[in-house]
This record gives C-alpha cells, structure tokens and sequence, in this order.
C-alpha cells in the first residue's frame, strides 16, 4: 500500500472522529431563552411547537462511548491505513489460530481411527467411514465424482476392479504417493491395419463379437507389443497400472473408435499425490472410505 492511501485513510478517519466530538459538544448544552425558559423553535404546526432541548443525557453518553470504543479499536486493531494494531491481528493469524484449535480437536480422533486397520474401521466404525466420505466429497469427487462412481479416465472405485489393486495398503499408497498409468502410443510403431487388428482383438477379449479375421490377425501382434504389460491373458498388471482387457469394465471406454484412439495416441492417467495435502491418518481415513465402497461389512 503507497504511503499515500494510509494518510488518506488515517488523516480521514481522525478528523472524522474529532468533528463527530465537536458536533456532540456544540449540540450539548440547551439554549435557554432570555427568561431562563428553554427556547421555542421558530416553527410551528398548526399551533404546535416544540423546544431546541439536547439529546438526553443518556443518549449523548452512548455517543461517546462509542467515539470512546472506536480510538480503543483503532489503536488495537489494524484500521488506520497500514497501522497494524497493538494487538498484531491478521485475518491470516486467526484462521490458523482456528485451524489449530480444530486440529487440537480432531487430531486425537484421527490418531485413534489411524492405529485401526481399514477393515476394522469398515466393519465397526460407522463415524469414521463418514468422516472418510466428508474428506472425499472434499478432496477427491473433482476427479471421481461425488459418489465416487467416476467418469471417463476416471476410475470407479466401488466395484471390485482395479488399476492398482484394492488391498488397504495399496489403496494408502495410491492416494499418498499417486500414480500415473502409462499407455505408449502406437501410431508410430504399428500401421493403421495392426491398430484396426488389435481393436477387434481387444473387442473379442471381453466376449463381444468382433470382425473375426481381424481379431485373429489381432492376437499375435498383441502378443508381440501388449502382452509385456497387460498380461498374456490380457488381464492386466497390477503393478503397471495396466488395464485389464477381458472384463467389461472400461476407463476410457470399449467402443471400437474409443479403444483404435486408446492405442493410436496412448493414455496417461495421473492420479495425484495427496501426502501433502493430508495427513497420514487423514489418508488412512479416506482410503477407509474408499476400501468401504467395494467392502461391505
Ligand atoms: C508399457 C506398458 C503397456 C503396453 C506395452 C501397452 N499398454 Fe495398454 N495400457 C497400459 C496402461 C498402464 C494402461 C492404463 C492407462 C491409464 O491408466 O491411463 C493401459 C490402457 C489400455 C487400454 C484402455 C483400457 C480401458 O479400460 O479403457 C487399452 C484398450 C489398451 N491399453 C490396449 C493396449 C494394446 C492393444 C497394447 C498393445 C498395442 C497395449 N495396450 C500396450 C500399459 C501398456
Ligand atoms: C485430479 C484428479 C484426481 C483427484 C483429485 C483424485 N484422483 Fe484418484 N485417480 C485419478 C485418476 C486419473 C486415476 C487413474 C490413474 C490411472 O489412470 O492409472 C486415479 C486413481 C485412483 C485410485 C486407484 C484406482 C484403481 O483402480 O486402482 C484410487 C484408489 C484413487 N484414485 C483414490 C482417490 C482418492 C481417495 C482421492 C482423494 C483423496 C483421489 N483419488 C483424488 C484422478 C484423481
């Protein structure tokens, strides 16, 4: 803020504050009129007048507790341009003061769900799987969407199928540390034809019916260039993050346009890291949320 502004402001609000103390002590005191009486004012309405009497005492002592109240404000609180208050209040200052009193609160609870396991949490502790649903409404539904049934690139994470794997541990490591799944693209290793044979494959996989010849030229080729991550059987890896092929759930969708574009072009999905944006316990708690979505009790 230029040196300006903060005498602008400051020089306008004290000569404010000593005009209002010079109006109420003008107007204090009653005009009494030659004979002692108090003054009548020069108007009158159909015969009816009335005194130049003060503001009752009471009312004019409001007044200056209030001229009273805003030299004490303004001298503890930040008010006169850049003048930061003696009290060193900031709203940045304050809202740590309540995030930490809310942590104080909510850190023991959090420490007591982060020593259980998640399936203990899903099985018997019915407040934690809330307080795990809260922080994914808060921190993960962007992505996933708010019943975690997710989108397209995007994966749904309340059916038993997964990138990455399922298990307690793995779905901790997945929100801490993140993941990013990586499908090469194609287009300039493999002709237009191989992709056309590998999508009729990849089609004839999950039992859908496909252009046989196709699909037939399809299944070596995939051997050669897919079966390195995704498996022989086409079932995925878990520790690639590869998909698995054969079932009939689809990340990014099973259409033949869909799946050619998949390996023309690649994926790349990145899932990402949360270890510092949460607390450990807070990923526990979350990933107990997540662990219960395919896990019921
Ligand atoms: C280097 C390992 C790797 C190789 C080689 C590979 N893939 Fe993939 N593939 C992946 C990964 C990882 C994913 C998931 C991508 C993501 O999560 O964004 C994937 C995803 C896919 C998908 C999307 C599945 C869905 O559910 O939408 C298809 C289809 C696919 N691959 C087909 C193939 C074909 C066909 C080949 C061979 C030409 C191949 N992949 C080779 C790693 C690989
Ligand atoms: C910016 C978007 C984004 C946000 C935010 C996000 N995710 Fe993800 N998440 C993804 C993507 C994309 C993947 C898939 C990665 C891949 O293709 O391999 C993923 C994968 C996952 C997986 C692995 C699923 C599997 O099948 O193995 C889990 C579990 C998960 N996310 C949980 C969470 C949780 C819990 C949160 C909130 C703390 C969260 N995600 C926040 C985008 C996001």
């Amino acid at each position: 803020m230029s040196s300006f502004w903060h005498w602008y402001i400051t020089i306008g609000v004290i000569v404010y504050i000593i005009a209002v103390f010079w109006l109420l002590q003008a107007t204090r005191k009653s005009k009494t009129g030659s004979e002692g009486e108090d003054e009548l004012m020069d108007h009158s309405y159909d015969g009816i007048q009335e005194y130049n009497n003060p503001l009752p005492r009471w009312w004019l002592q409001l007044f200056y507790i209030t001229l009273i109240f805003s030299i004490g404000y303004l001298v503890l609180y930040p008010g006169l341009g850049s003048w930061k208050g003696t009290f060193g209040w900031t709203q940045q200052n304050q809202f740590e003061k309540e995030v930490a009193a809310t942590d104080a609160i909510t850190a023991p609870i959090f420490k007591k769900f982060g020593a259980m396991s998640m399936e203990e949490l899903v099985s018997s502790q019915p407040q934690a799987i809330d307080m795990g649903k809260r922080m994914f409404i808060n921190s993960c539904s962007v992505c996933h969407g708010s019943d975690a049934g997710g989108a397209p690139g995007f994966p749904n994470l309340t059916d038993n199928d997964w990138l990455w794997g399922g298990a307690p541990d793995t779905i901790q490591a997945t929100i801490t540390l993140g993941r990013t799944g990586s499908m090469p693209a194609w287009a300039s290793t493999l002709d237009e034809l191989s992709i056309q044979q590998l999508t009729s494959y990849v089609i004839s996989l999950s039992g859908r019916s496909s252009n046989k010849e196709l699909a037939e030229a399809g299944q070596p080729k995939f051997q050669m260039y897919c079966s390195g991550c995704h498996g022989a059987d086409a079932k995925g890896a878990q520790a690639l993050g590869a998909a698995n092929l054969t079932d009939k759930v689809w990340l990014y969708g099973g259409s033949a346009a869909v799946i050619s574009k998949t390996i023309r072009e690649g994926r790349s999905g990145i899932m990402p890291a949360h270890k510092d944006l949460l607390s450990a316990d807070q990923i526990h708690l979350v990933g107990a949320y997540v662990y219960s979505l395919s896990h019921t009790k």
